[in-house]
């Protein structure tokens, strides 16, 4: 069965462009994202990696690690480096797995055969420091995907995840969110006050600190 939102991220030891990767470990108390590539040397995977690369700072800030992966091996993985700082301006600088035996790609549900037997889809995997799977997205190899929207909905699970709000759609860090409907009124006034009712189920607050 798929991973599903609240399962335990698989744990994993694999070869990697930073050296031998114990998952777990490398994540230590941190957030993590793990996504898959189709294949080594192929032109939408060397503009996303270049583009992860870029934005690392921003994971950083964020208390977040990244990890690719794809199921190739380490000596191709390390020649498709070069093409990907060449191409992107950007140096891998996050390790990417060499999933040759798609052991990892297995457990996480990677591959799915009815878009190619071998290939693995891009998928996102958003780890919590607990090690459960927080969030989930699955992109066609055609399409590639947006790292922006990665890194707010990041900012999004780390805000939920430490207040009782949600945010709402096209939310943004720094704007108003939605409190919990399991918040009652009374509960609401003490920790947002100033909150404004929409409507009985729909109560909006300044962004909590
Ligand atoms: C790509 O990264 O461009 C790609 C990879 C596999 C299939 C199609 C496109």
């Amino acid at each position: 069965m798929a991973l599903q939102l609240g399962d335990d991220a698989p744990d994993f030891t694999a070869d990697s462009t930073e050296g031998e990767l114990h998952f777990y470990d490398y994540l230590g108390d941190s957030w993590g994202v793990l996504f898959s590539h189709p294949a080594d040397f192929t032109p939408v995977c060397t503009t996303e990696l270049g583009r992860v690369a870029a934005l690392k700072s921003e994971f950083d800030k964020r208390n977040t690690k990244v990890v690719g992966l794809s199921v190739d091996g380490l000596s191709d993985h390390e020649k498709w480096s070069q093409d990907i700082e060449d191409v992107t301006g950007s140096k891998l600088n996050f390790p990417l797995v060499a999933d040759k035996d798609r052991e990892v790609a297995d457990k996480y549900g990677m591959i799915h055969p009815n878009a190619s037997d071998t290939m693995t889809v891009r998928s996102v995997f958003v780890i919590g420091p607990d090690k459960k799977v927080k969030l989930t997205l699955t992109y066609p190899a055609a399409t590639g995907r947006d790292f922006n929207e990665i890194l707010r909905v990041i900012d999004s699970l780390q805000l939920t995840a430490k207040h009782k709000v949600a945010t709402p759609a096209d939310w943004r860090q720094g704007e108003d969110v939605i409190i919990t409907t399991a918040v009652s009124d009374d509960e609401a006034k003490e920790r947002f006050p100033g909150y404004e009712t929409v409507k009985p189920y729909l109560r909006k607050t300044k962004q909590p600190a």
